[in-house]
């Protein structure tokens, strides 16, 4: 059995039809997604339809929830792009997302368990950048699952690290924002994939034991960047356009 994982939209549209495209190419029928579908510059409310018309199961992001548990007025500039392109039905669908979900005995979580804002799997160094979560970093929030798959999200980076006793941990990398740089906590922090594409991990169970595989996707960021720049987000478009932060 074969199953993809997504996670990170972040309202950009036409990265999740090409990563839909290629997990469908490969005749994968289960998709779960980890979260933080909608905030961003591009069209949230195309985002929720085609997660809605799919029926992809989905937890709940802190982007996500930014939507649904802040009034309008006090929104930070992601959500403000996002909220006034979705509908009350699809604030409604937002609220009935799990912090926490469990699927084929998969965890699924956005950040970690209990914290939907905390990095799993990379850290934030002393210069801002992102660095890869020490395995003792790693199987701390892990203590107590004994699934033998935790999926996570929320960096934006991918990566896999087996755990002690044998549970694979994911992040499936992001499907819409490649790289970010994020000034409005001190010290500032970034997160680079290094590639505009899509990018999305598959899991296999074979002879016994889950494997991953992560799948960057190229597809024409164009019409994205456009959106981007029509919205005055000039580090989304260049983050479309490299795969790298500016800063
Ligand atoms: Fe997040």
């Amino acid at each position: 059995m074969q199953i993809a994982v997504i996670s990170d939209i972040h309202g950009n549209i036409g990265a999740l039809e090409a990563a839909l495209a290629d997990i469908d190419r490969r005749g994968i029928g289960e998709i779960l997604n980890l979260g933080d579908s909608f905030s961003g510059p591009f069209d949230a409310g195309a985002v929720a339809d085609l997660l809605i018309a799919r029926g992809i199961p989905q937890v709940m992001g802190n982007h996500d929830r930014f939507l649904i548990d802040r009034a309008p007025d006090k929104m930070d500039l992601w959500e403000r792009w996002a909220y006034p392109r979705l509908t009350p039905a699809h604030l409604e669908w937002i609220r009935g997302f799990r912090a926490l979900d469990e699927r084929h005995g998969i965890v699924m979580s956005h950040g970690q368990p209990g914290d939907d804002n905390a990095n799993w799997l990379h850290r934030r160094a002393k210069d801002g950048s992102m660095q890869p979560a020490t395995l003792e970093e790693a199987a701390g929030p892990a203590e107590g699952i004994d699934n033998p798959v935790i999926l996570s999200g929320h960096t934006h980076l991918p990566r896999a690290v087996r755990l002690p006793g044998g549970p694979l941990l994911v992040n499936p990398g992001s499907i819409g924002c490649p790289a970010y740089f994020n000034d409005h906590i001190t010290p500032p922090f970034w997160a680079e994939m290094g590639a505009p594409d899509a990018c999305y991990a598959i899991l296999e169970q074979a002879g016994g034991a889950w494997r991953t595989s992560f799948h960057t996707v190229p597809y024409d960021t164009a019409p994205m960047i456009a959106l981007a720049r029509r919205n005055d987000a000039e580090p989304w478009a260049r983050a479309l356009e490299t795969g790298w932060a500016p800063r």
